[in-house]
């Protein structure tokens, strides 16, 4: 997949999204290419795991499916080359990781430089890798959130596109907490994804370039100070 096609049959991005379980980050980006001004479409979802709620909320939404599953390959070079072949024949100009739990090896990535993306339930490069909840409220810290990022050949890493911070509640639960997150990485993967399809993100080195975006206005403050004298 190396430079857009030529024969571009819609002026819309053709994305494919690679998930692995629930899909509910899926289901965002179906529901947003399903309004009429939104600049991509979604022409392949693709699963390493027989039977995910992915593929499902796929085929309700008539989307084009697959399943590479991992287990009946010989090796990651093996898994990783069917996939590269699936999505070559889809016509796919960008690939949106949605909860896609496989280890990607560096020739894949290379394959489809700038042009791969992932959602990570956290503020990168802070708490990359699994159970993300579990391990920010032991440390204590006051914000999570979630990140969107170009992939890089290291696990949940790469330059920023966009990043939503949530705040952790007193007496917030890995699963609470998730809850919030997941809501929030619904926003945030779609608009990435507009982004990108409207051509104005590039990407400088290790950072990235949003034309026209404006930066968050506000300061968050967790817990928020009280005033003084408010505790007496
Ligand atoms: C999401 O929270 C996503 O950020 C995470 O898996 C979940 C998938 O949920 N991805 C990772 O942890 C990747 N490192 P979904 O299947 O409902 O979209």
């Amino acid at each position: 997949m190396s430079g857009k096609p030529s024969n571009k049959a819609s002026p819309r991005l053709a994305i494919a999204v690679l998930a692995s379980g629930r899909g509910s980050n899926l289901q965002a980006l179906i529901d947003a290419c399903a309004a009429p001004d939104f600049p991509a479409r979604i022409v392949l979802v693709l699963s390493n795991v027989p039977g995910a709620q992915a593929l499902t909320r796929a085929e309700q939404a008539g989307i084009a499916t697959a399943v590479i599953n991992h287990k009946t390959l010989g090796s990651r070079e093996a898994f990783d080359a069917a996939m590269r072949e699936r999505l070559e024949a889809s016509g796919a100009e960008l690939v949106c990781l949605a909860g896609f739990m496989r280890i990607l090896t560096p020739g894949f990535v290379a394959a489809f430089h700038d042009r791969l993306i992932n959602i990570h339930p956290s503020l990168l490069p802070a708490f990359p890798g699994l159970h993300t909840h579990e391990r920010e409220i032991a440390a204590g810290v006051r914000f999570a959130g979630c990140t969107v990022h170009y992939v890089r050949p290291e696990v949940d890493v790469g330059p920023i596109i966009t990043q939503a911070a949530v705040p952790i509640h007193v007496g917030d639960t890995a699963e609470t907490l998730a809850a919030r997150v997941t809501e929030t990485e619904h926003r945030i993967y779609p608009q990435a994804v507009r982004w990108i399809a409207e051509d104005r993100v590039r990407v400088e080195g290790a950072k990235v370039v949003i034309d026209g975006a404006t930066s968050a206005p506000a300061i968050a403050i967790n817990p928020e100070p009280t005033p003084r004298g408010s505790a007496d």
